[in-house]
């Protein structure tokens, strides 16, 4: 199963709302899709979804590292669970680079989410100044320090490179599956690894289509019924190893492939070939 979820950012407004997931349900679409909208649409999307008893899944796009409190204008874990949502993106790089968000912050919703028993999709990327410094694994061990001894079924990463975000410039194959075995190699096996960034439905089959992609996470194209739903029958298709289109030429040493092996001391081994039901 290859997950797509939509991450609609601060975009969108309730006709949208109201025009895409009918769409979305009349196709049918099951639990391997996920849209994370901005908090104010939660809870019509849940009614909707709920309605119509579909498995798409309700996601938030950040949570607050608190329980409850004073924190003008947080959202806690719990809340977010009230209003229907089983998964939550942490440490996007637009927190990251926008609002300022640590690595301590980051620790903390992730630790928040986990503890709530939300699915924490965990994003993690180097900036183009990382990468073309050779910097780009070591900042990537750094961020999966984070998820260290945390059982790989309980979470899923997204890799989204922050100079691949917004319709620029899209990272080859050979870059998202360098990566992604990267990550795996990281942190064991079992963890689902999905990939952000320009991801459309003209070359969702070459993201899809490789071994090491569990899923994509969509941006732009998942404002588009009709981008969001090629997106998602490619996944399928992928899933069921339908042959997809060829892969193209890799771009020669944007990746620093050579170095050691990057397991963390203490991390478990865990081989979970199943995507926990989040
Ligand atoms: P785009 O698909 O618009 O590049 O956004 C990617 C992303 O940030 C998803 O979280």
């Amino acid at each position: 199963m290859k997950m797509v979820i939509g991450n609609w950012k601060m975009n969108g407004n309730i006709d949208l709302l109201h025009s895409i997931v009918p769409t979305l349900l009349h196709e049918g679409l099951g639990s391997a899709v996920a849209l994370c909208l901005p908090y104010p649409y939660l809870s019509a999307a849940h009614s909707l979804l709920k309605a119509a008893r579909s498995q798409i899944k309700l996601g938030a796009q950040n949570v607050s590292e608190h329980p409850f409190g004073g924190y003008t204008g947080e959202i806690s874990a719990a809340m977010l669970k009230e209003f229907g949502c089983r998964l939550v993106l942490v440490g996007h790089p637009e927190r990251r680079s926008l609002f300022g968000e640590t690595r301590e912050v980051t620790a903390g919703k992730l630790h928040a989410a986990l503890g709530a028993g939300l699915y924490p999709v965990y994003c993690v990327g180097e900036t183009l100044a990382q990468r073309e410094g050779g910097l780009a694994r070591q900042a990537m061990v750094d961020e999966l320090a984070l998820l260290a001894g945390v059982p790989t079924d309980r979470y899923a990463v997204a890799y989204e490179p922050s100079w691949a975000i917004g319709g620029g410039v899209t990272a080859t194959s050979a870059d998202i599956n360098d990566m992604h075995l990267f990550i795996k190699d990281v942190l064991g096996p079992g963890t689902r690894v999905l990939y952000g960034g320009s991801v459309k439905s003209h070359n969702a089959g070459q993201v899809l289509g490789l071994d090491s992609v569990d899923g994509v996470l969509v941006g732009n194209a998942a404002l588009s019924a009709s981008e969001f739903l090629s997106i998602c029958h490619t996944a399928n298709r992928c899933a069921h190893g339908e042959p997809i289109e060829l892969l193209k030429k890799p771009r020669a040493g944007l990746i620093d492939t050579d170095g050691p092996s990057h397991h963390l001391p203490g991390m478990p081994s865990i081989d979970s070939p199943f995507w926990r039901e989040f």
